[in-house]
C-alpha cells in the first residue's frame, strides 16, 4: 500500500532541485578537518554550487562575488548540527518519568512504539519530528524507527519530502518485548532488504538505511547474526545501544551466555565494526573499550539520556585516549529535547562531574564534525569546508559576539539569545522560523 503510493510520488532529489550558485554573507564559525582549531570568519562570503557543495568561505570583499548574495549580516552561521541518535517513535514522549532503563521500556516506551503499525499515525509523527529537528538546527540525524516497516516507510517518505539528511532503522526486536512489537528474523530481515533497496543511497546519498538491532537484550543471537550479515553485504551503517544500565548488564548476560561480556556480544555476530555506531557505553570494561576501538566502531554520547534515565555517566575521555570517534545524540526520547545545544550542555556538565572538563570548543566540535565523522559522513558534512555539502544553520547573531569566543558562547550555550532561523540542507532552505525569517 504505502510502498507503491511511495514510488509513484518519489520526492525529486535535492540534487535535482539545483539552485542557482548563490553567496552568504554572514558571520562564520566551523571545526575544521584534521584540527582542534575552530575557524571563525566575523564578516564572511560562502559560495555554495549548484549542486549545494560549498565552494569557498573567505572574508567578505565588495564586488568580489558577482551571484545573488543572501544576507545574514545579522547571523551567526554554523555548520547543520549532527542528532547520531534518537527514536522517531518516541517523539511524543519526551519527559516521561518512569525511568530506569528497563521500566521505562516497559511501561512507557514499548506501549507508545505499538502505535506506530498505523502508518496515518505515523506520518503525523514523522512530521512533528522532523519540524523539531530542522527547527532546532538539526541537519543530519540517525533515526530508530520502530519494528514496523510500514513506520519505517513513512519515515523515509517523510524524510525524501523535507530534505533532512539522516540514517534510518527498522528497530529490530524478537524477544524480551510485546507481541506487537515483536518480529520474527525472517520477516524483519525481509523488511530490511526491501527498505536498502528502496530508500537506501536516495537522493545521491542524502538518506541511508541503518541496521537497527534495539539491543543486545531484545534481539536473538539468530537475528543479531543475520543482520550482521546484512550490513556487511551493503556496507551499511550499524546503530544500536550498549552498556547503558547495569540491570541490563545482567539481563544482556542472562540472555546471551554464550558471550563473555556485552560487547563479545556484538562482536561474535557480526555487528562490531567501523560502521558501528553504539549509544551510551556507559558501563564498558578497559578490555571492551580496546575492543571497540580496534574494530573503529564510534560512540553516540547520550548524556541527557544518561541524567534522565539514572543511567551512569560515560567518560569522554576513554574514548578519547583510544581514538575513537564521538557524536552527540539527544536520544529522544530519553533524552528531552530535540535542541544539540541542550545535549552539549549536558555534555558539559557530564565531563564537570567527572572532573574531567571538556571546552566549549571540543563539544561544539562533537555535536558537529564529530557527530559526522561517527555516521560516516565526515568527509560530507560537519564542517563549513569547500567540497562539503552546504548542511548550516544560521542563528541570530546577538550584539554582544564580536569575537570567536562570543559566537562559541552563542553557538552553544546561549540558545535564548542566539535562536536557530534558517535550516539548509545543501544549500536548500528546510527550515524558516517566524513570518519573513
Ligand atoms: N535501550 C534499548 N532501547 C532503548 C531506547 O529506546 N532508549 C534508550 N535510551 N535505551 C534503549
Ligand atoms: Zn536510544
Amino acid at each position: 500500500m504505502a510502498a507503491s503510493m511511495a514510488r509513484g510520488r518519489r520526492a525529486r532529489s535535492l540534487r535535482a532541485r539545483r539552485g542557482p550558485r548563490a553567496g552568504y554573507r554572514g558571520t562564520f564559525l566551523t571545526p575544521t578537518r584534521g584540527s582542534s582549531e575552530l575557524r571563525y570568519v566575523s564578516d564572511g562570503l560562502m559560495i555554495v554550487g549548484e549542486d549545494g557543495r560549498i565552494e569557498s568561505l573567505e572574508p567578505y570583499e565588495e564586488g568580489a562575488f558577482s551571484g545573488v548574495t543572501h544576507d545574514l549580516t545579522g547571523a551567526l552561521v554554523i555548520p547543520g548540527f549532527v542528532d547520531t541518535h534518537l527514536h522517531f517513535p518516541q517523539t511524543r514522549i519526551i519527559g516521561s518519568a518512569s525511568g530506569p532503563l528497563l521500566e521505562w521500556l516497559e511501561s512507557t516506551v514499548f506501549p507508545e512504539e505499538a502505535r506506530f503499525s498505523d502508518a496515518l499515525f505515523a506520518r503525523d509523527v514523522a512530521e512533528e519530528l522532523i519540524d523539531q529537528c530542522v527547527a532546532n538546527g538539526t541537519t543530519t540525524a540517525g533515526f530508530f524507527s520502530s519494528s514496523s516497516s510500514v513506520a519505517t516507510e513513512v519515515l523515509f517518505e517523510a524524510l525524501e519530502a523535507h530534505g533532512l539528511r539522516a540514517v534510518v532503522g527498522l528497530t529490530l526486536m524478537d524477544q524480551n518485548c510485546p507481541d506487537a512489537l515483536r518480529v520474527d528474523a525472517d520477516t524483519a530481515m525481509a523488511a530490511s532488504r526491501d527498505l536498502v533497496a528502496r530508500f537506501h543511497g536516495a537522493d545521491d546519498g542524502r538518506l541511508g538505511f541503518a541496521v537497527t538491532p534495539r539491543f543486545a537484550l531484545s534481539c536473538s543471537r539468530d537475528l543479531m547474526e543475520k543482520a550482521g550479515k546484512l550490513a556487511h553485504e551493503h556496507s551499511l551503517v550499524v546503530q544500536t545501544h550498549v552498556a547503558e544500565n547495569e540491570r541490563e548488564l545482567e539481563a544482556v548476560r542472562a540472555a546471551h551466555p554464550w558471550a563473555s561480556d556485552y560487547v563479545e556480544v556484538y562482536e561474535k555476530v557480526g555487528l562490531l565494526g567501523s560502521r558501528t555506531i553504539l549509544a551510551h557505553a556507559i558501563h564498558l570494561s578497559g578490555s571492551e573499550w580496546d575492543r571497540v576501538a580496534a574494530s573503529g566502531a564510534k560512540i553516540a554520547h547520550c548524556p541527557d539520556s544518561n541524567f534522565f534515565l539514572g543511567s551512569g555517566r560515560m567518560k569522554l575521555d576513554d574514548a578519547k585516549s583510544r581514538g575513537v570517534s564521538v557524536g552527540l545524540g539527544s536520544d529522544v526520547a530519553a533524552g528531552r529535547s530535540f535542541d544539540m545545544r541542550r545535549a552539549i550542555a549536558y555534555a558539559y556538565d557530564n565531563a564537570l562531574i567527572l572532573g574531567a572538563p571538556k571546552t566549549p570548543g571540543e563539544l561544539f566540535t562533537l555535536a558537529t564534525l564529530g557527530g559526522a565523522d561517527a555516521l560516516g559522513l565526515g568527509g560530507v558534512v560537519g564542517s563549513l569546508e569547500p567540497g562539503k555539502d552546504a548542511d548550516f544553520v544560521s542563528l541570530s547573531l546577538p550584539p554582544w559576539v564580536n569575537d570567536e569566543p562570543g559566537a562559541l558562547r552563542a553557538a552553544t550555550f546561549a540558545s535564548d539569545a542566539s535562536r536557530v532561523e534558517r535550516t539548509y540542507v545543501r544549500g536548500r532552505l528546510v527550515h524558516r522560523t517566524g513570518a519573513d525569517g
